[in-house]
């Protein structure tokens, strides 16, 4: 297909393929990538496909299928399910057991691929989708190359995603990358973070390049600074382990919150070509200032919650939930204050956050114009308006609003803050598609605009690695900030520009 025409069309049916997924009795699968993959059968994205699970377990077809519709009667968009379509799809629905450290269970897993797409008269395009721990990718992709199942060719086509994390600092990036690049080329490989899937961040490029008004603004003669939130309610659940040796800049901001910021942040690409929207976010990328040794206290601050309370109800501090150690000092909370070292944003100061336990889920980049060059009205009557402010709500909630000064109506000069609002459900009225469809079919498609590529997740692990490792030098712990408030106070102290952290 022309490659603009898979990007911007709806009608982007892909050919007929097999979604083989390694670790599929995880929780994923279950809940995010069946629902979806069932959601773009019921709304005709796909014509035929088999799905195969892969995982150590071993499991009937039955079984799995079972499980599988469990999952989509619980998690799918659409429901109730729609038992008619499921009942042609089961079917196509096969289990296969995988040790992911045995080459001769890859080579079973061809015979039985080999198998399944005979069965259903499926042409041998093949999308491999790792939703398994990361120290096992590597050895599923070396193992996946040896049993031949990853050839190049693109008729039929074999491609890899990959969920995160994709390493844990630079050298393991670095390292992964290496070892993925020996069995794969880079156009076979798809690394997933969920966020580019969301609607409202891809309107993030539609928002900048099908307007003419904002980009003439979107720079440092315009905008003092930009704050990126991503807070949750949550806390870190049943992943006690995982979180501890991840802590929130690993788990959110490495991948999810980069993400944002390259988009809000890049130069226009030439095109809409996937390597040319990606060198664009890489060069945000490698024109972040360095922090590192010393800095990294004055430019990064973290906190860890304690007990509190969230929405209504009490919640226990980290250092009391499962599988974390009593004196662990892992972040929960870590705010940021970055420069990007460019024409367009010198001088202007990014400041990111995202932290678990704050009191709503809220993701959004609030875009702060500098105040009016005169004060027209007198300093009084104009102090307590900040400049206009762009929030650009990611989720939930999703919308745009511009904040502006107005008259009070009267006799008398007064001026107010009124807000314009954009609100995707009133102004469209339907319901997005979540963002592991939107993935699922680009990745089906071969279109890899909305995946990472492998040099940009290694600039930003160089970015973010020296500070774990100032991290792992200091004597300092995270600040304490109580479950349900919006973070250490002391995270004020990073905003130099006269601003205070938002509380959306
Ligand atoms: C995941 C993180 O990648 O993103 C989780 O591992 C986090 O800790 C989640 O809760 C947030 O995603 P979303 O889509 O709910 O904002």
């Amino acid at each position: 297909m022309n490659p603009l025409r898979a990007q911007l069309s709806a009608d982007r049916t892909p050919a007929p393929a097999t979604v083989v997924i390694f670790g599929a009795s995880g929780d994923l699968t279950k809940r995010k990538l069946v629902p979806a993959l069932y959601n773009l059968m019921l709304e005709r994205h796909l014509s035929r496909i088999a799905i195969v699970g892969a995982s150590r377990s071993t499991l009937s077809d039955d079984a799995f299928r079972q499980r599988l519709e469990e999952g989509v009667d619980a998690y799918s968009r659409r429901r109730p399910i729609d038992r008619s379509l499921w009942d042609s799809m089961a079917p196509s629905i096969h289990y296969q057991p995988v040790d992911f450290a045995d080459p001769a269970m890859f080579r079973e897993l061809k015979t039985r691929l080999e198998a399944i797409e005979k069965e259903h008269n499926l042409p041998g395009n093949r999308l491999f989708y790792l939703s398994t721990p990361p120290s096992v990718f590597a050895p599923i992709i070396r193992n996946l190359g040896q049993a031949g199942l990853v050839n190049p060719g693109e008729d039929p086509f074999a491609r890899v995603v990959i969920e995160k994390p994709f390493g844990t600092d630079l050298a393991s990036a670095q390292s992964l990358n290496h070892q993925v690049h020996q069995v794969l080329e880079e156009r076979q490989i798809y690394r997933i973070d969920h966020y580019l899937g969301k609607e409202t961040v891809q309107n993030l490029l539609v928002f900048r390049y099908a307007n003419s008004i904002f980009e003439p603004m979107w720079n440092n003669k315009y905008v003092r600074s930009v704050q990126i939130t991503g807070a949750e309610t949550l806390g870190v659940e049943q992943r006690g382990s995982y979180f501890e040796k991840a802590g929130i800049l690993r788990d959110m901001v490495q991948n999810h919150l980069f993400q944002v910021l390259c988009l809000a942040a890049m130069e226009p690409p030439a095109s809409f070509d996937a390597d040319a929207v990606r060198d664009e976010k890489t060069k945000v990328l490698k024109a972040l200032r360095p922090v590192t040794g010393r800095d990294v206290d004055d430019f990064v601050l973290r906190g860890q919650y304690t007990k509190g309370s969230v929405l209504g109800r009490d919640v226990a501090g980290y250092r009391e939930e499962a599988n974390v150690d009593p004196e662990s000092r892992t972040e929960t909370y870590v705010a940021l204050k970055l420069g990007i070292d460019n024409w367009r944003w010198a001088g202007v100061p990014f400041y990111l956050r995202s932290a678990k336990r704050m009191p709503k889920k809220v993701t959004e980049i609030a875009v702060h114009f500098r105040p009016a060059p005169h004060r027209l009205f007198g300093d009084a009557r104009m102090a307590h308006l900040e400049g206009n402010v762009l929030a650009i709500r990611i989720q939930p909630d999703e919308g745009i609003t511009l904040t502006l000064g107005s008259k009070v109506p009267g006799q008398a000069i007064e001026i107010a803050p009124v807000s314009m609002e954009f609100r995707y459900a009133s102004s469209f009225g339907v319901e997005a598609p979540e963002a592991y469809e939107r993935l699922l079919l680009d990745a089906l498609n071969g279109e890899p605009t909305l995946f990472t590529r492998g040099d940009e997740v290694e600039a930003s692990w160089r970015f973010i690695t020296p500070i774990h490792e100032a991290w792992a030098e200091s004597e300092t712990a995270p600040f304490p900030y109580e479950a349900g408030s919006w973070g250490p106070p002391e995270a004020e102290a990073l905003l130099t520009d006269g601003m205070m952290w938002r509380k959306p």
